[in-house]
């Protein structure tokens, strides 16, 4: 796995689940929708990722730190009928929840900590945008890459995307670690580099934020070329 580093080591983090949480749920709870950064009504990186998978409707997704995250939305309209959508922040999901109303009666949306997943099912695509970059210590990215596998079968796909090596050095005052494609692939040691993307995304207030994605495979199940 490759060295990173944050580029604000001295800023204040929160220290721990307890702390993680009541900071996103204040992020949630005194914004609007597009009053963050990382709004966007129309994921586009996100599901040209996903849409390339050429994954069944019917097979399940999970769309960790989704925030109020329009993903889930868009892959309702694609039919697909088994989303489960987890974040820290019970405020984000309920507006996700309001958002959806009728039409999204059978998404799952879980108060729950990346670090620390234990779900009940493996996933076929797990999907993360603008999250995995808040790790900055090791033993958080550790944690990450167990709740991946415990939440990945095999042969899924992980859809994940950071900011670049030009993006913001912060995020919601918080620091982040920046990475290329071959960095953030390197966090994933055993899984297959299908394919890279980016975006200059563009914030609500019209500056942009270079994203960096990758595609990959956990290897076993029906990918037989892992
Ligand atoms: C920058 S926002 C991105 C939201 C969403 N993925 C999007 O692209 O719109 C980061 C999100 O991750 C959530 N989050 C941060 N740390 C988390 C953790 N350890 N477990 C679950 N969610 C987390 C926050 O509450 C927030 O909704």
């Amino acid at each position: 796995m490759s060295a990173v580093t944050s580029s604000s080591d001295d800023l204040w983090r929160p220290a721990d689940s307890g702390g993680r949480q009541e900071f996103w749920e204040g992020v949630h709870d005194s914004k609007d929708v597009d009053g963050v950064s990382w709004w966007q009504s129309v994921p586009g990186l996100s599901l040209g990722l996903v849409d390339s998978t050429g994954l069944r409707p019917d097979e399940p997704i999970i769309d960790v730190g989704a925030g109020w995250s329009t993903l889930v939305d868009h892959l309702l309209e694609r039919g697909c009928r088994d989303l489960t959508a987890i974040d820290l922040s019970a405020t984000a999901l309920q507006t996700v929840r309001d958002r959806l109303g009728d039409a999204g009666r059978q998404v799952v949306l879980e108060v729950a900590d990346v670090l620390d997943l234990h779900p009940s099912r493996r996933f076929a695509l797990w999907h993360d945008r603008a999250v995995h970059h808040f790790l900055t210590e090791a033993d958080e990215r550790a944690d990450y890459v167990a709740s991946l596998e415990r939440s990945l079968r095999p042969g899924g796909w992980l859809v994940v995307a950071t900011f670049g090596p030009d993006g913001p050095t912060t995020c919601s005052g918080l620091p982040i670690v920046r990475f290329t494609h071959e960095e953030l692939a390197a966090q994933f040691p055993g899984y297959r580099l299908v394919d890279t993307a980016g975006e200059e995304h563009e914030t609500p207030w019209g500056s942009t934020q270079q994203f960096t994605a990758v595609l990959m495979r956990r290897p076993g199940g029906q990918d037989s070329r892992s």
